[in-house]
């Protein structure tokens, strides 16, 4: 994508350290309030610190994936303008300061602050609402993945294209009953599930690592994590189908103010994700991904996850302050 953008259409490779920063921030904050029960004030702390950090920095923003439209949200709001705005390059943001909103108030593995910068306009501003999604890492044949296919028949073809048996495909899937035709269509096959109880973010991500030995990502979450999402598989390669679920007129209307006028579309990852993006993620809790927030010994130490599609770069960046 890089080749055919204006080089202002680029975002600065210097971004970069300031995404680590924000999204550090923000996983401190939640992490204090790990394992206290209390999600809403976990969540809240993450906002609190990411929007002041955001504010902090030299860039001109505008959340396009936030907490929310603008009267549930106080703050960080779908159109919420960030950051000093001093000329600089206009940026869309993708944020979610706390991925993992249970998990955190449970002390569960897996939480992430987790945001996405792309040149503005070229994120796409997916509403509140669920999406049916389904992922892979790269080294996969276009087209192996299908949002309209059987689970099953996509585990047949990661597996012929893989050249194991259908057993030896790993799939992960959100713990919900919504999706028990999912698991009885994997398990017809006989494939290996990776049940999760939260945080479909780090869940389509771990495709995209062998290390956690998950092939593909399928099930319905949230719209919003879906672009997350996106932009990190746009860093390290991957394919990403997902088609926004309406349950009511209220979800429907949510699509109409963000321009959503095709409800059935079937967006692939880079509709989702238009341009070269940056994503960062930093641990909350210890999890598959990335470690969780740590005070030691008069320290904090931190895990971030940090990539840049445009210089394909993928960065483990561990911070230790003093405390
Ligand atoms: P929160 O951090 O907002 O609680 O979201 C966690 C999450 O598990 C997402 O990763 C996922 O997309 C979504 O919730 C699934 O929604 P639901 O819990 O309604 O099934």
């Amino acid at each position: 994508m890089s080749e055919v953008l204006e080089r202002s259409q680029v975002l600065d490779r210097s971004l970069v350290l300031d995404a680590v920063r924000v999204t550090e921030i923000a996983a401190i904050a939640a992490w204090k309030l790990a394992g206290r029960g209390d999600e809403k004030a976990a969540d809240q702390a993450a906002v609190d610190a990411m929007r002041t950090a955001l504010n902090g920095l030299d860039i001109d923003g505008e959340i396009v994936i936030g907490e929310g439209e603008r009267d549930e949200a106080p703050m960080l709001y779908i159109g919420e303008k960030v950051g000093k705005r001093t000329g600089k390059m206009k940026i869309d943001i993708a944020l979610d300061p706390l991925e993992g909103t249970t998990l955190t108030a449970k002390a569960m593995a897996n939480a992430l602050a987790v945001m996405a910068w792309a040149p503005k306009g070229t994120l796409l501003n997916a509403p509140d609402t669920y999406m049916d999604k389904i992922a892979c890492g790269p080294g996969f044949p276009k087209g192996v993945i299908d949002l309209d296919r059987s689970p099953a028949d996509n585990v047949k073809a990661i597996a012929k294209a893989k050249g194991v048996e259908a057993s030896e495909v790993t799939v992960c899937v959100l713990d919900r009953p919504r999706h028990a035709e999912i698991i009885a269509s994997l398990r017809a096959v006989g494939a290996r599930i990776h049940l999760i109880t939260d945080g479909d973010v780090a869940g389509v991500i771990n495709t995209a690592d062998p290390t956690t030995g998950v092939d593909m990502y399928v099930g319905q979450g949230g719209a919003p994590e879906g672009v997350l999402a996106c932009a990190a598989l746009k860093c390290v390669g991957g394919q990403f189908q997902g088609r926004l679920v309406f349950r009511n007129a209220d979800e429907r209307a949510r699509a109409a103010r963000v321009g959503i006028s095709d409800l059935d579309k079937k967006y692939d990852l880079h509709e989702m994700v238009r341009a070269d993006a940056i994503f960062a993620a930093t641990g909350v809790t210890k999890g598959a991904l990335l470690d969780g927030v740590r005070f030691e010994a008069g320290f904090v130490h931190t895990h971030t996850l940090v990539m840049n599609s445009a210089t394909r770069t993928v960065r483990e960046v561990r911070m230790k302050r003093a405390v």
